[in-house]
């Protein structure tokens, strides 16, 4: 069976709380609840990590023993070099995913560092950004 991992980057663990006018009501835990229940479905297995940390998040990817990775980094998508080159350098592929529409916001918010190494970009469906992502990528796997 192929293994999936979903990984999410800074402040994503206060989801529920936090401008939930922006990112919804739903904590990150339902939102794995609903992942591992549709992984299911698509014969999938789900592993779940989240760091507040760029370097948590680059040790994370090269450890991982997943066959591909479902990556929300956060605001590091907008910033990080190293993330980058760590996506790369597992040859895995990797969708980014947001769940706010990182075009429709801030210009700062409209570049990604990510995208050009990552196999696809999922922005702005809320949690169903994630159940897209993972979807897409366990077809691909
Ligand atoms: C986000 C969008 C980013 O710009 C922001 O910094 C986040 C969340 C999203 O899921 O919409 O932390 O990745």
């Amino acid at each position: 069976m192929k293994k999936i991992l979903i990984l999410n980057g800074p402040n994503l663990n206060l989801l529920g709380m936090r401008e939930p006018g922006i990112y919804g009501t739903d904590t990150l835990a339902s939102i794995n609840e609903g992942l591992s229940k549709l992984a299911e479905e698509l014969g999938v297995s789900v592993t779940f990590a989240q760091s507040n940390h760029e370097g948590g998040l680059i040790d994370i990817l090269h450890e991982t023993d997943a066959d591909g990775v479902v990556l929300n980094a956060g605001a590091y998508t907008h910033t990080s070099v190293a993330i980058r080159d760590a996506i790369s350098a597992i040859r895995k592929p990797v969708v980014e995913v947001h769940l706010s529409n990182i075009h429709a916001r801030e210009t700062f918010r409209h570049t990604s560092y990510l995208a050009p190494v990552c196999v696809g970009q999922i922005s702005g469906f809320g949690k169903e950004s994630y159940a897209l992502a993972l979807r897409a990528l366990a077809g691909m796997l």
